[in-house]
Order: C-alpha cells, then structure tokens, then sequence
C-alpha cells in the first residue's frame, strides 16, 4: 500500500474516493457541516449521526472534484482513544475497497487537530487501515461474483499545511511496519494445516528474516536430529504420531547492545492438533490449524522489531510440529524426559503444547533471559473463563505482568491476569513421574501454566493463553474473520516500552 502526505484541499482534491470526518457531538459545528447539510438536507444528521465507526457513502454530484464521499464517524469527541483511530481506519479501508476504489484521499487535518498525542493517532490510523485492508484469499481463484479481486493499493492524506510532517510520516511508517507484521502473521496462521507444514513454517520464518533489510534477523532451523541431540524428547514425543519433521525455530534479532541480555519471545508452533490418539471430536476440527498462532505471533513481533530497529535484543524460539494419531504416536500412559531433565507422563495427548513449550522454556534457560513471554493457543479451559475479548495471563513476575498490562493499555490487546499460586502445582502431580501433562477438571488455563512454570528457571517468565483472541469468529473493525494476528502488537509495545527506558 502505497502512503502519500500532500497539502491540498478536501473540496478541491480529485480522488477516487474522499473521506470525512465527523465528530457526534460536533455534528452541526462548522463550514463542512454547513457544505454537507446543503448537499444532503435532512439525510446529513438522520441516515448519518457520526457515531463511532458509522459510516454514509455518496456520489461527488460534482459538488466535490472527488468522485465518491464517505462520510465517517468519530464518535464522542471526549470518547475518542488511538484505538479509536485504529478501528475507523480499518472500516474506511474495508468500505473503499468494497466501492471498488483503489486509492483513498482522507481528510488528515481533522485527524491532526484530534485530542491526545498526534503520532500515536497517526500510528494507530495506518496500522488500523493495513489491518482492515486485509484479506485471506489466496486459495480463491476470483471473487463470488467473478470479479477479479480488488486491492486497495494507496492512501493520500490531505492537509491544510505541510509544516509538521515529517513527525507524521515516521508514525505512519510505523503503523504500516507493524500492519504489514501482524498481517504477516495472519498469512501464517490462516494456511490450510497442509500448507503450513512445521517444515514450511521454517521454511517462512527463514524467509522473512531474510526478507528484513540489512540481515537483522539470523534465524537457525533445528530438525529431528538436532532436537533429539537437544534431550527434547517432549517436543519429539508430540511430533511421533506425524510423517511430518518437527523443527525447533531459532531466531535472533540484536537490535541492544551485545552485553545485553536479550527477551526470550516462545511461541507454541502445532501446525495441526488432531488431539494425537486422545483424538479431538471431528466437529470444528479443521479449526485447529490456528494451534500455531503463538509461534506465528512470535515471527511477526520479531519481523515488526527488526523494522522499528527497536534497540532490544530479542531471541525467539518456535517449537513447531503436527500432533497425530500415528502408528508411533505417543500413547496415553507414556513417559518422556524433557529437556531439562524432568520426567512427565502424558495422560492426554491433546495437552501437547505445553509439552512442546516444556522443552523450549528448559532451552530458553540458556540465554539468561531479562524476561520470557511464551503465547501459545493452550486451552479450551481459557477461552471458557475469558472467552474472546482478552488472552490469560499469569507469570512469576509482578514487574514483568506489570509491564505486559501498560504494553496491553499502549497496544489495545487485552490481557487479563489469572493467579498462579503454589497450590495449582499439586494436581498435576504424577504418581509415576515428576509431573503430569493434565490437571483434573478446574481451572484448566491454570493448571496448563502450572505446568509450564516447572520448566522455568532462574528468569522472569509469563504465560500468554491466546486460546480465545487468535481466532476472530465474527468481524471487528480491523479484524475480519479468521486468524486475528493477536500478539505482535502487545509484544511490539513490550519491546517498545523497555526500548525508551534506556
Ligand atoms: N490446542 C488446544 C487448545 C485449544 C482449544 C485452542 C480450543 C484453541 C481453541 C490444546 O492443545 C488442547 O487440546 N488442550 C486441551 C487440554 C486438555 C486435554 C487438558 C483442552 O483445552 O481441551
Ligand atoms: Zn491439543
Ligand atoms: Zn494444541
């Protein structure tokens, strides 16, 4: 997508289609209002209040030079946050490309002259129009209706003077750097499970470092012989019932000082999880090609830092492979040994992310991390008790919490904080082995971080349950249905806020 500042005036700028702005309880103030009301009589303040994310589209009539004016409501003036920003952006973005319209004029000086600090504005509006300009069809050969697909490929913001830009256009470049990331990521995760292969994940990762200007990123790509070398029998056992090779995803990016200790970022990377021979129902199965999304958000915050050239050094580790019911397939009662040398006994093999994650907390030790933050889709339990709007959160670390709740408030990611108290550790007592992979039946997105916890030693760690926010069932104002690219933007403001710090 292409960006554009220039100075130019609403009425007088040819467009394919210009947006305005519109503030609620600022409806009648001023020449627009004025100039709309003339054209559009009572429609203007009965079909069109500018609500939050309302939206009215209709022809120039040759009273704009423009062709097409979508009108576009702020809300409340006092109501309005960057977030805000974000989600007009990604409705306007939406509706230009249903009116078929490639490029987009916006009225940028009302943008400009909005309450709160301008650049994250900026920020959040092109991040917000990236994010709602995207679509998964690349398995579509046309449109329904056998159009060829449409692409929005320009924006052009309109304002009054060009004193002051420059400031803007580095947080538009930012806002497109971090939506082209989580977009990113999204591609990761919508793929078919046959099409993202733990091999083909490497191969993307591989790919995307490679991709990131002046070698940033060095991403190394351990297979089955490496990782058995490792003692990661857990991450092994998972992948045994599966044709397909596990990989263990190693990616550096030093953006810090080489003294520096570097933030460990896990993702939990299950291409498909059939549930192995603890076999999921069949009904809602092919849902679970998303059971990567922790792993793919990883790739997208490192990708998004790497093009911020935040000054942080960030290691991430994607433990990736299928879980299925093979020949060889790990069996309900088997014993592994981890990476750390602790045993566990698989009661149930659809808990095989937290085995996967057990090995690459025990490998993360090594780094001497300042802090770990592991997401990983973990439990039907979290999604129960948070459903969709938030990702559960527990940890070892109150400043590292701390600091994931002000990176939540920057980024508008919701994480919520489950407790994590001593005593979640007794049921997953093993009678045979040092620990077990299930609890009974309470507090499953706990007890699954419980779990987790006896693989962590000597760093700050939380546990992200992005069970319920990876997937998008419905649509939101920049998320359209599908993989919803949760995570890069938190971890994003994570790395950024200790980035200012220095
Ligand atoms: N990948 C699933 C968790 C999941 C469920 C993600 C729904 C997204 C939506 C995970 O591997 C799993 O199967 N967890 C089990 C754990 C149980 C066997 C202790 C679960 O949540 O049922
Ligand atoms: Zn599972
Ligand atoms: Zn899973």
């Amino acid at each position: 997508m292409r960006w554009d500042c220039i100075k130019s005036n609403p009425w007088a700028a040819k467009a394919e289609l210009l947006v305005l702005f519109l503030l609620e309880d600022e409806l009648n103030k001023g020449a627009l209002a004025n100039k709309l009301k003339g054209i559009l009589g009572d429609i203007f303040g009965k079909e069109f209040k500018a609500k939050k994310n309302e939206t009215y589209l209709f022809p120039g009539l040759g009273k704009f030079k423009a062709s097409k004016i979508l009108l576009a409501g702020l809300g409340k003036r006092a109501d309005l946050k960057a977030d805000g920003l974000r989600q007009i952006a990604g409705v306007i973005a939406k509706r230009g490309r249903a009116a078929g319209a490639k490029n987009i004029s916006v009225d940028a000086e009302t943008l400009r002259r909005l309450p709160g600090d301008s650049a994250a504005n900026f920020r959040a509006f092109a991040e917000g129009a990236v994010l709602g300009a995207y679509r998964y069809d690349k398995w579509k050969s046309e449109e329904k209706n056998g159009e060829p697909k449409k692409e929005l490929s320009g924006i052009t913001l309109l304002f009054e003077s060009s004193a002051g830009l420059s400031a803007v256009k580095r947080a538009l470049q930012d806002g497109v750097a971090v939506g082209e990331a989580v977009n990113f990521t999204r591609d990761l995760v919508n793929a078919p499970g046959n099409r993202m292969t733990p091999t083909m994940l490497a191969r993307e990762a591989q790919r995307m470092s490679r991709g990131v200007k002046g070698g940033r990123i060095r991403c190394r790509v351990l297979g089955r012989q490496q990782i058995a070398k490792l003692g990661m029998n857990a991450l092994l056992g998972v992948s045994r019932g599966s044709e397909e090779p596990p990989q263990f995803l190693i990616l550096d990016y030093r953006g810090g000082k080489a003294s520096e200790k570097p933030v460990l970022l896990v993702g939990k990377g299950i291409t498909f999880d059939s549930g192995g021979i603890s076999l999921k129902p069949a009904e809602g199965m092919d849902k679970m090609k998303y059971d990567m999304a922790g792993g793919a958000a990883v790739l997208g915050a490192l990708r998004a830092a790497a093009s911020l050239r935040l000054p942080v050094n960030v290691v991430g580790l994607v433990p990736t492979c299928e879980n299925m019911p093979g020949g060889r397939a790990t069996k309900p009662g088997d014993v592994v040994r981890a990476a750390n040398g602790k045993t566990i006994e698989i009661l149930n093999t659809d808990a095989e992310g937290r085995l996967i994650l057990a090995d690459a907390l025990s490998y993360a030790a090594r780094y001497k991390p300042r802090a770990a933050v592991d997401l990983a889709t973990l439990t039907g339990a979290c999604v129960v008790a948070l459903g969709s709007q938030t990702c559960g959160m527990m940890g070892n670390d109150g400043k590292l919490i701390a600091a994931l709740k002000e990176a939540s408030a920057r980024s508008s990611e919701r994480a919520w904080e489950l407790p994590l108290w001593d005593e979640y550790s007794e049921c997953i007592k093993s009678d045979v082995a040092d620990v077990k992979n299930i609890g009974n039946r309470e507090a499953g997105a706990i007890t699954a971080a419980a779990f987790l916890k006896k693989f962590v030693s000597g760093y700050p760690w939380v546990h992200l349950d992005i069970a319920g926010v990876a997937w998008e069932e419905g649509e939101k104002p920049y998320t359209p249905k599908g993989a919803s690219g949760y995570g890069v933007r938190l971890l994003v403001a994570l790395l950024e806020g200790w980035s200012k710090k220095r």
